[in-house]
């Protein structure tokens, strides 16, 4: 099998070949698009660090969610702002915040889209770390309990899966207890089961003003050096009861996925993150690279590397270049 006989670019010479045999295909079915929402009325705030992304107030992120669910995007994934940070984020489990009002919102404007709800504390708390602070040290257990409150919340709002993205020990089993003790067990759980420690969340924490007041995330977030953990985070997430299991970031973890994706027999999720999105959207704005074909090659290398569910905030320019 080789050369003059085998010549692979036989294959490669009109689009119409290529189209018949190629092996991945990018689908608006695999997206979720990332929303923001905040308390307030009447708001629809630039994301300063986020180019296209906004705040959106509950009154409004309907009119958001329909032009989402009409490009077809299956899912959205809500991240919320308080009104107020306290020490251990009191407000993520509040009925009257804003995450359960955009729930709400959505579901009334479009019940079919489904609705995922992003569980973590930092976004809550004073101190911008994803659980509660004691003596210095994120103190696991009562970590867990307060994010399976939040979950409650927002199940209880209408969320179809909430994604906890904090990484405690034992959250994804605490947090199904919970939910099936208040008649949720039909919400699914999407765990953000990989979660690296990663400078590529950069301009999400502007958004989220979510950044730790001191210290980072490395002893709850993984080791970007580490593969092998990533397996066992799994394992322990499918064990406990999650649905969906997540590697974040994407782009420089594809051999995450591809492992997961080999290893596990649930649905992959992968998070092209902040970072990756602007690093794009910088770079193609300083001409120097296509914006729409870069993002269809790198939206591909995810479906490439085994991700079943791809998390982007390109998922409406990706939706639009799909049905052109
Ligand atoms: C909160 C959370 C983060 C992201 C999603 N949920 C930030 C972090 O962990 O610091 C990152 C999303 C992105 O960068 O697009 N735990
Ligand atoms: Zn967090």
């Amino acid at each position: 099998m080789t050369f003059p006989i085998t010549r692979l670019r036989r294959l490669r010479t009109t689009a119409t070949m290529r189209r018949l045999v190629r092996e991945t295909a990018l689908s608006v079915d695999d997206f979720v698009y990332p929303l923001f929402t905040c308390p307030g009325t009447n708001v629809k705030e630039p994301i300063g660090s986020m180019s296209g992304c906004f705040h959106f107030s509950p009154d409004v992120i309907a009119d958001e969610a329909r032009e989402v669910a009409g490009l077809g995007i299956p899912a959205v994934l809500l991240f919320g702002l308080p009104s107020n940070k306290d020490a251990t984020g009191s407000e993520a489990w509040d009925d009257g915040g804003a995450v359960p009002l955009a729930i709400k919102a959505i579901k009334e404007a479009c019940p079919e889209l489904l609705v995922i709800t992003d569980a973590c504390l930092c976004a809550y708390t004073d101190h911008g770390h994803c659980g509660v602070v004691k003596d210095g040290k994120i103190v696991n257990d009562e970590t867990c309990d307060l994010l399976a409150k939040m979950a409650v919340c927002h199940a209880k709002a209408g969320a179809d899966i909430v994604a906890p993205s904090d990484m405690m020990d034992g959250r994804i089993g605490v947090m199904r207890d919970l939910l099936d003790e208040n008649e949720l067990e039909g919400v699914a759980i999407m765990s953000y089961s990989a979660k690296y420690a990663s400078a590529y969340y950069g301009p999400f924490r502007e958004a989220a003003h979510s950044a730790p007041s001191e210290g980072d995330r490395k002893s709850y977030q993984m080791d970007p050096a580490n593969s092998d953990e990533a397996m066992l985070e799994m394992e322990l997430d499918v064990e406990e009861g999650a649905d969906i299991l997540m590697v974040k970031p994407g782009l420089a973890y594809l051999d995450i996925v591809q492992r997961a994706k080999q290893s596990f027999n649930l649905p992959i999720a992968v998070y092209n993150v902040s970072g990756e999105y602007m690093m794009l959207q910088a770079t193609a704005d300083a001409g120097l690279i296509d914006l729409e074909q870069t993002t269809m090659e790198t939206l591909t290398a995810f479906k490439r590397a085994g991700a079943d569910i791809i998390i982007t905030y390109s998922a409406k320019l990706a939706a639009k270049l799909l049905a052109k």
